[in-house]
């Protein structure tokens, strides 16, 4: 079965959150998988760990895509974080050098942020029935007034003003690619990639895990989506998302 995905777009003036109002649809209508509710301006965007997501109106793509990965056991679901992840990688690897996944699901070049991704799945008998992958990405927006750490755009990056629409094609193109691969049970290939594009793969770092500073190096992401760090005694140690952070006195960033 490769049945591809319709990327049926509603566009929104103002919300609250893309995601919110996706979440609302999934509840009282029928969606179409690879619907994208797309917002000129989100009054409450949401970012991880309940944080404020900043975006100027009409300057970046806020959206959420609806899909039904009905076929993706819990254990797996981070298997949707990396097809998202990989083509809005791929789609903006185009534009801009450098771009990594930074674990979990952070779009970055250099230390930079360029978007984030925040996804909430339904649940249902083990697998996922539904799950609304909010996507926003840093496109002409030129200041940042959040206590956001890092964020920049492609405007910053390359110096030139975007097409939001033309963006927002690219990116949607090349993550059906991805969730159309996973459907096919590609999981070892997209896992390679994903793990090709990892942002301080094999790199000497120090971290911070419950208090110690320690000094290893990422060599990978296990099955369930933890980060595995290899400390200098050899010991490979696996984490959840904020379980660990990178330590960041160990030298002047970029
Ligand atoms: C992060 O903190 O890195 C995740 C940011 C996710 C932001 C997007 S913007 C569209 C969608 N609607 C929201 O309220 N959040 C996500």
């Amino acid at each position: 079965m490769d049945k591809s995905i319709e990327n049926t777009i509603v566009r929104l003036h103002e919300t609250q959150s893309t995601n919110n109002y996706a979440n609302s649809q999934i509840r009282e209508n029928e969606v179409p998988e690879g619907t994208v509710f797309l917002a000129y301006e989100q009054t409450a965007g949401r970012g991880q760990l309940n944080n404020f997501w900043e975006s100027e109106a009409g300057k970046n793509l806020t959206f959420s895509l609806v899909f039904y990965p009905d076929f993706l056991e819990i254990r797996r679901q981070f298997m949707l974080s990396k097809v998202v992840t990989l083509g809005i990688y791929t789609a903006l690897s185009k534009y801009v050098d450098q771009l990594r996944i930074k674990w979990p699901n952070d779009i970055y070049v250099g230390n930079q942020k360029l978007g984030g991704i925040l996804i909430e799945n339904s649940i249902m008998y083990g697998l996922l029935k539904s799950s609304v992958v909010g996507i926003g990405l840093n496109v002409n927006q030129t200041v940042f007034r959040s206590t956001a750490p890092n964020p920049v755009s492609l405007r910053i990056l390359t110096n030139q003003h975007y097409d939001c629409d033309r963006v927002l094609t690219e990116v949607l193109t090349a993550i059906n690619y991805y969730y159309l691969r996973l459907r096919e049970g590609e999981d070892a290939k997209i896992d390679r990639e994903f793990i090709s594009v990892l942002y301080r793969l094999n790199e000497k770092h120090l971290f911070k895990a419950e208090d110690e500073v320690f000094s290893g190096e990422i060599i990978g992401v296990n099955e369930i989506g933890q980060l595995l760090v290899r400390k200098e005694d050899g010991k490979i140690l696996n984490f959840h998302f904020k379980e660990v952070e990178f330590q960041i006195t160990e030298e002047p960033e970029d």
